[in-house]
């Protein structure tokens, strides 16, 4: 027998509302995934003090930066950041059709959502990522990139 149970139903849904408010202020799952790293392509590497960063993306989305085309959705762009030989963390972004449209305009960075992984490849969750897209915003004629000009430049083997 079905319960005519809309109340239970509403106050369950604004249980998850609140859940979910609460949630975000501290860390975002969302959209962006982990991707196969061996996949990509190591375009350019960042070193400053301790800190070395291999940038990787794929091979279509450096085509599309070298044609002047937006980079296509699906496309991955990953900053390793090693400490010590060993990978410290990782910096996703992953673009996907219309996943802007999860963020307010003022926070929106195009189709591009951010993440940051652990080594064990598993979210932090103490970042919240419109820290990520505030600074990546600057970079919005860029297809939010900083390192656009390295994968124009990056000449496959
Ligand atoms: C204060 C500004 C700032 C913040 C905040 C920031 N980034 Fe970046 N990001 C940069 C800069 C600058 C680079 C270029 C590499 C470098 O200089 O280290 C970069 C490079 C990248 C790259 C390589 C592609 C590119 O744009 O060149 C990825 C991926 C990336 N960041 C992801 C993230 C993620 C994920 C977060 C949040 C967890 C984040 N960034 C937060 C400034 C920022």
């Amino acid at each position: 027998m079905k319960k005519p149970s809309s109340a239970v139903g509403a106050s369950m849904l604004m249980g998850c509302a609140v859940l979910l408010v609460g949630w975000q202020v501290h860390a975002e799952p969302n959209r962006t995934t982990m991707p196969d790293i061996e996949k990509l392509i190591h375009y350019t590497t960042v070193t400053r003090g301790e800190v070395t960063e291999h940038l990787m993306t794929t091979r279509e989305a450096m085509e599309a930066v070298k044609r002047g085309d937006p980079i296509p959705a699906g496309s991955h762009v990953v900053l390793v950041d090693y400490r010590d030989d060993k990978v410290f963390r990782y910096f996703v972004m992953e673009k996907g059709q219309d996943w802007g449209a999860d963020y307010d305009q003022d926070r929106r960075t195009g189709d591009w959502q951010f993440q940051w992984f652990k080594p064990d490849m598993t979210i932090n969750m103490d970042e919240n990522t419109a820290r990520c897209q505030s600074c990546h915003t600057s970079r919005a004629d860029r297809d939010y990139l900083y390192s656009f000009n390295e994968m124009r430049r990056f000449e496959f083997e």
